[in-house]
């Protein structure tokens, strides 16, 4: 008999080459019994699960998409979905940690870093040495990313920093930071340059951790710049592609928040779907009822599909071919999807699902920021019109 995971995994799994397949199972076994099992402490305690990350980098998982000679494993970005997609099935919190930190942090200055960048920033993060964050939004800007204000004035050998910049994933425990910062407010996101910043630079302190809905475990906080010094050649790219940096990143960014939906969605089904087997009510279980299987049955129907749209994405990627509108796609589907998905959860679990002895409710707080950060599905909807109207 099938269990829920292979039945789930079942219209996809031709597409998977042996390799991935592996890296699946293999992250599959690590989430379920090193993540899951304290995903609610987490949550209740908001606490940064720093041994999480630890066991990813000590697996190997750190650098997945980059090649061994910064120390990473040399995968492809399909792979990466996979594995992003495992880990938020089992902890959505740790999901993010790991997302932002290779999407966000990681990917660009392999994307765009010269030769001594990759060696001194991109390989301990590939290695797991270092944790990364990505600093685009401030307390006045987040979809609106070419208006930010957070300065940066050339001074000599450095720039200087200051400013504020807000919801940034891994906050105050990351170690390497990009942040976008403007050069000269008349040029507009021409005037945006992207800054590697280190912990501990001096001028650069965190704000207060912010008590969110949901992913609670993952540290989220405003970072402030008061005369920071950063050297010059910390710029990634040119001194104009600050925002071309923060577009590009985010491409790849959303195919792992898609990713990361298609966990959240799938982990609550699979939760849903074993409940409904043994929850009994007139007399029958659950599952028996045609009310329950419609809605198992259109859950499942949509969180596959969005996982090809991610994969399709991820494609797109390892394929070299401009992917900006599918990342899209992926994105605003998986995330609208996971947000679908997770209620209908809770509402299998009737009152059970609505506290936290059962963990859909968690699921579904979890779901929500999905089709918020890294571009809100406001934005994934201009950005695929943009892309479609180009063409006409
Ligand atoms: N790739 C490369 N270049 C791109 C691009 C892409 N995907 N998208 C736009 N550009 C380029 C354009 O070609 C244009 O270049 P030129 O000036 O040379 O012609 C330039 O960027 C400006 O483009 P637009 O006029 O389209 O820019 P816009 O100001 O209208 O903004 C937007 C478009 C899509 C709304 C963009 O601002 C955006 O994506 N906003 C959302 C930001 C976001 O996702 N923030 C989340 C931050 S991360 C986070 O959530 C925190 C965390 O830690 C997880």
């Amino acid at each position: 008999m099938l269990t829920a995971a292979t039945q789930s995994d079942a219209p996809m799994s031709f597409a998977l080459t042996e390799e991935q397949r592996l890296i699946k199972e293999t992250v599959n076994e690590i989430a379920q019994a090193e993540f899951a099992p304290k995903a609610a402490e987490v949550d209740q305690k908001h606490r940064f699960p720093r041994e999480n990350f630890e066991l990813i980098a000590s697996s190997d998982l750190c650098g997945l998409p980059f090649p061994e000679e910064y120390g990473g494993a040399g995968m492809d970005n399909v792979s990466y979905a996979i594995v992003v997609e495992e880990l938020a099935k089992a902890c959505a919190t740790t999901s993010v940690i790991y997302s932002a930190h290779v999407s966000l942090c990681a990917k660009p200055i392999y994307i765009f870093g010269t030769e001594e960048q990759k060696k001194k920033f991109l390989t301990p993060l590939c290695k797991g040495e270092k944790l990364g964050a990505f600093a685009l939004s401030e307390p006045g800007s987040g979809s609106d990313a070419a208006a930010a204000k957070c300065t940066a004035v050339r001074k000599g050998d450095h720039f200087i920093l200051n400013g504020s910049k807000n919801w940034i994933t891994n906050g105050i425990e990351a170690d390497t930071y990009l942040v976008i910062a403007q050069t000269d407010s008349s040029l507009k996101h021409k005037g945006l340059i992207a800054l590697l910043v280190e912990k501990g630079t001096p001028g650069f302190t965190f704000g207060k951790l912010e008590d969110k809905l949901g992913i609670k475990g993952s540290s989220t906080c405003q970072i402030n710049f008061e005369d920071s010094p950063i050297p010059v050649e910390n710029m990634l790219a040119g001194p104009q592609d600050g925002f071309k940096v923060s577009m590009v990143t985010l491409d790849g960014g959303r195919i792992g928040i898609a990713a990361q939906a298609v966990g959240i969605a799938q982990g609550a089904w699979d939760h849903a779907f074993k409940y409904s087997k043994e929850r009994v009510a007139f007399n029958q279980t659950i599952n028996k009822f045609q009310a329950i299987q419609f809605m198992l049955a259109e859950m499942q129907t949509e969180i596959d599909a969005a996982r090809l749209l991610t994969w399709h994405a991820a494609r797109g990627q390892d394929l070299g071919v401009k992917f900006t509108k599918e990342a899209a796609h992926a994105k605003l589907y998986a995330a609208e999807v996971a947000m679908r998905s997770t209620t209908k959860c809770v509402q299998i679990f009737g009152g059970y699902g609505y506290v936290t002895d059962y963990p859909v409710e968690r699921y579904m707080r979890d779901a929500k920021i999905t089709e918020i950060y890294e571009g809100t599905s406001e934005v994934q909807r201009l950005v695929i019109a943009q892309n479609v109207l180009k063409g006409l």
